[in-house]
């Protein structure tokens, strides 16, 4: 069974989920498309809401989700618990995002990254494992300041 991989915008990421649609399928995982589907305006944290209690719940490992400059994707996705969602825009920030923090939600600047960097960034955070090891007491410790 391919993984699915749920993948969300808001008008501004909406072409480019599209390209990552795309790609995801090519690679081989099942994408699970949760909107928005055109360019009339929406508010982004009605599809970030969505895509990260699936993550929160467990029924999917990891997601993708894309704005125009990915913060109010991250924002609203870092509010479930044990979502780790990571603004990114290089390829290398991906590795790290997945080797030290765990990202579980990658989240696209979609109106500053190109297609093709979308592609090696995407690409480069699937393939990336968690080291583990002294990055897990760190990002454990993240859930300690929960409502604190
Ligand atoms: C939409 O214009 C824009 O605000 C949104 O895509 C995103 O950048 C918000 O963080």
């Amino acid at each position: 069974m391919p993984e699915i991989i749920p993948i969300a915008s808001d008008h501004a990421g909406v072409e480019l989920k599209e390209r990552l649609k795309r790609e995801l399928s090519a690679l081989g995982y099942s994408p699970l498309d949760l909107g928005t589907t055109g360019a009339e305006s929406v508010d982004y944290p009605d599809f970030a809401h969505p895509l990260a209690e699936k993550v929160a719940r467990g029924e999917v490992n990891r997601g993708v989700l894309l704005c125009g400059t990915g913060l109010g994707m991250a924002y609203a996705a870092n509010r479930h618990p044990g979502v780790r969602a990571a603004v990114v825009w290089t390829p290398e920030i991906a590795e790290l995002a997945r080797q030290h923090n765990d990202a579980n939600v990658l989240v696209l600047p979609a109106r500053f990254v190109t297609d093709v960097q979308a592609v090696d960034i995407l690409k480069r955070w699937l393939d990336t494992p968690f080291a583990g090891g002294r990055h897990s007491r760190r990002v454990a410790k993240i859930e300690e300041g929960e409502g604190t």
